[in-house]
């Protein structure tokens, strides 16, 4: 049988383009959680449709980056400055993405946001319409679409207002909120309201679908069953869906003697010393400033750590136009640089912080030369990056240090050592004992969690999402 088509339509899409010239482009993967899980999955006939992270005004640049993007399956939403200002910059990222990680708004400008809340949700919407128009001209009957993340929560209501019979699913990467968070938006009741517009919605843990109900119960005053929510008789389907990774692809990409070479290079490098690792997006989410608060206190009570223990932290650039982004930028160097000064030396730092991304075979070596990783995210929807470590160990099984605020702790808690980032001493402590873990117990805890990754594949994620949405609307329409 031929595969079913699978329209996947996100903010981001799994390519980001950069103009060469009037009619040439580059494309550059796309970092991220959901661009990663997405990429592993194809069991289906797939379209992306999103934005291609660059403002193109001219009919030659859209019709040649059409063409561009339709060789990697992608269909582009061309979204003007303004809207990307208003919609992606101010109401996603300035607003919700913060507010879905209980980090409140930005401090300083708190004001001037409430102030712009309005004429940014009238952006949102509108880019949520532009969605929509691009996913309509795609669609055919059949066709399964799948809204992803908090920049499309919209788009499931514009889509039924276009066609009724269309299957939509919505899936949420990032934590939601509890009630008492959600309920402080201005546009809380209509946000809720189109998300329900959808047949199916996801989250990563059942606490996150427990909050999006209890905010629909209490909020907009609807009832909540064991099954989802229901309006006047009409169910939307409410489930937890915890995303994974493409365990194999890291498996396999070990064995390439290009990322071989890479291993011994940094096993050389970093010989007589252990390696710890951060990966993250230079987002405020990710507790990098904790972490590296953490590791100074570790050295500070451990001197003799001092010249045996390195933390290469990657930050990958994100959301840069995006002030509160720029200043955590300033924050993180201010502070490396105060501890690199502190316990430096002449030949040596403790901390090596990377301000870029790194190509996925580099990726994977650093993931396998590492001893302990620290993932103190404050907040985060799942964390992929503690599953790709943990692909990639089989051979050192090193240690996880894991927030347990990441949802990745309710899938990898009994491997990982789990901690409170907003708790230093704790974390401090963490670090002396994933350093002197004897081998059994590093072995175990290993094992439970490569288990786990290994089994609950980003392929296995999508399939059980979309074989739940098709059940929904053929359920749907024995009800009627
Ligand atoms: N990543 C990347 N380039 C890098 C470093 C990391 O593309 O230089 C990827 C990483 O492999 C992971 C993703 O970015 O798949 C981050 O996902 P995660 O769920 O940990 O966090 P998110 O960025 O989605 O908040
Ligand atoms: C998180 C979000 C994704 C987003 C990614 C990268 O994973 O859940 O929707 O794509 O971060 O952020 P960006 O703003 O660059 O798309």
């Amino acid at each position: 049988p031929s595969k079913q088509r699978l329209l996947v339509v996100a903010n981001r899409l799994p390519v980001a383009a950069v103009r060469k010239g009037e009619d040439s482009w580059q494309l550059e993967i796309s970092a991220g959680g959901l661009v990663t899980a997405l990429l592993g999955v194809n069991e289906f006939e797939t379209r992306w449709i999103g934005w291609a992270g660059v403002n193109v005004p001219d009919e030659v640049g859209q019709r040649s980056l059409t063409k561009a993007l339709a060789e990697k399956r992608c269909i582009p939403v061309f979204l003007d400055e303004e809207v990307v200002h208003q919609y992606y910059n101010g109401y996603c990222n300035n607003i919700l993405w913060p507010l879905f990680h209980y980090l409140g708004l930005p401090q300083e400008d708190r004001l001037a946001t409430t102030r712009s809340f309005q004429s940014q949700f009238s952006a949102y919407k509108k880019a949520n319409q532009m969605f929509a128009d691009v996913v309509n001209e795609h669609y055919e009957d059949g066709d399964v679409v799948w809204c992803h993340d908090y920049h499309l929560m919209f788009l499931p209501k514009c889509l039924k207002e276009y066609n009724i019979e269309m299957k939509v699913g919505w899936f949420l990467h990032t934590p939601f909120p509890s009630s008492e968070i959600h309920r402080t938006l201005p546009s809380r009741s209509e946000l809720l309201r189109s998300v329900l517009a959808a047949d199916l919605v996801g989250f990563h843990t059942y606490d996150y679908a427990r909050h999006f109900v209890s905010a629909c119960t209490r909020i907009l005053g609807l009832e909540g069953t064991p099954e989802g929510v229901e309006d006047q008789g009409k169910l939307t389907r409410v489930a937890a869906f915890p995303i994974g990774i493409d365990s194999n692809r890291f498996i396999r990409a070990l064995e390439l003697p290009e990322v071989k070479d890479h291993i011994r290079e940094l096993k050389e490098r970093f010989a007589g010393r252990k390696v710890m690792l951060g990966v993250d997006r230079l987002d405020m989410i990710k507790g990098i400033p904790q972490k590296i608060l953490a590791f100074e206190k570790f050295l500070e009570e451990n001197p003799v750590w001092r010249d045996k223990v390195v933390l290469l932290q990657i930050a990958v650039p994100t959301r840069t136009d995006v002030p509160e982004y720029q200043k955590l930028t300033c924050q993180v160097h201010e502070i490396v640089g105060r501890i690199n000064g502190r316990f430096g030396t002449l030949t040596a730092v403790p901390i090596h912080h990377l301000d870029r991304s790194l190509d996925f075979h580099a990726l994977c070596a650093l993931y396998a030369v590492t001893d302990v990783a620290l993932v103190t995210s404050l907040r985060d929807g799942m964390n992929l990056v503690s599953y790709e470590f943990v692909a990639c160990q089989d051979e050192k099984k090193g240690v996880l240090i894991l927030s347990e605020f990441a949802g990745a702790a309710q899938s990898l808690g009994a491997g990982a050592i789990l901690v409170n980032p907003w708790n230093i001493t704790e974390v401090a402590a963490s670090i002396g004992y994933a350093l002197t873990m004897p081998a059994d117990e590093r072995e175990k805890r290993h094992q439970h969690n490569f288990m786990h990754v290994t089994i609950h594949t980003s392929q296995e994620w999508a399939e059980t999402f979309v074989s739940e949405l098709n059940d929904t609307v053929v359920e749907a329409q024995l009800r009627t």
